[in-house]
């Protein structure tokens, strides 16, 4: 990739330099996190990123429209949870910063809000730490979802949290690196018991529902290479996350579907969206 200054959506570069953060191209295998960044026509990737994202590409040609369908059902769950008067974001599994951050679409409607951006991945928290501001109201965390207990401890997040007002937990494109063995329904119920009454859950998850078998294998393959397996489910699966909650109109659907608000929407969609409320 050429020496680009910015991306696609206007931010900075940083993964210019094939040493960052101790990793070094030539070595790194391909990342998660990285990989979505290049699907969403960013720049902070290496060549090992890039070239199991081609593969995928391949298989899936319209995983970028897919990604940027995912980013919008993120900002407009985001922008909802704001308006109904939400004032504390958790955003599990965020990744790299790029177009319409929680924090941007979260203040222009509410400009006192906190947000606290949580990823197990140190290259995308380095990232993040660099490119979001530094404002006190906008914090970046290591944390793992699988483990919660930890995560909710963390100093910084009892800083910049009242866990006992409520909070939208943003779980958006995560939940399906997390995989059955992990138990990630427990995961979640935890941080749902740990917020109050009236915080909200953001949810999205790839599924292979509909899908032809062959190159859903075919996909999930090049996942196993990379740093965190692909586990798509069925809507069946991805509804237990919304137990305890309310699940606000219109249901658990098809990203694009997801209160739409005019934004040009994909003609597929490899992913199920929903928000609930906390009982
Ligand atoms: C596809 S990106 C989604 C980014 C953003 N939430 C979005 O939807 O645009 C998935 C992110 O989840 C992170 N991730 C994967 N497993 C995780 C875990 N167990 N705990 C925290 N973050 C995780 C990855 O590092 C990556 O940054």
């Amino acid at each position: 990739m050429g020496k680009r200054i910015t991306d696609t959506s206007g931010q900075r570069c940083v993964a210019q330099s094939a040493r960052h953060q101790g990793v070094t191209e030539a070595e790194t295998r391909p990342n998660v996190a990285r990989m979505y960044d290049y699907y969403l026509g960013g720049c902070h990737n290496f060549a090992a990123d890039r070239a199991a994202a081609e593969e995928v590409l391949k298989i899936f040609p319209d995983t970028g429209v897919a990604a940027q369908t995912n980013r919008a059902f993120l900002r407009r769950a985001v922008r909802w949870a704001a308006e109904q008067g939400i004032r504390q974001f958790l955003d599990v599994g965020a990744g790299l910063p790029t177009q319409g951050n929680v924090h941007e679409v979260v203040r222009a409607v509410a400009p006192d809000a906190r947000v606290v951006y949580v990823d197990h991945d140190e290259v995308a928290v380095a990232y993040a730490r660099r490119l979001l501001p530094t404002d006190g109201r906008t914090v970046v965390l290591r944390g793992d979802l699988r483990r919660p207990d930890e995560m909710l401890a963390d100093p910084l997040l009892r800083a910049t949290v009242d866990l006992t007002e409520p909070v939208a937990l943003l779980l958006v494109a995560v939940l399906h690196f997390v995989p059955d063995a992990d138990d990630p329904w427990a995961a979640v119920a935890r941080l749902r018991d740990a917020t109050a009454r009236g915080s909200m859950l953001a949810v999205s998850h790839l599924t292979l529902d509909g899908a032809p078998p062959l190159p859903a294998q075919a996909g999930t393959a090049v996942y196993r290479r990379s740093s965190a397996p692909l586990v798509p489910r069925t809507h069946a699966e991805v509804a237990r996350f919304l137990d305890g909650y309310d699940v606000v109109e219109p249901g658990l659907v098809r990203l694009a579907d997801w209160r739409p608000d005019g934004e040009p929407r994909a003609a597929v969609s490899h992913g199920y969206g929903g928000v609930g409320v906390r009982r």
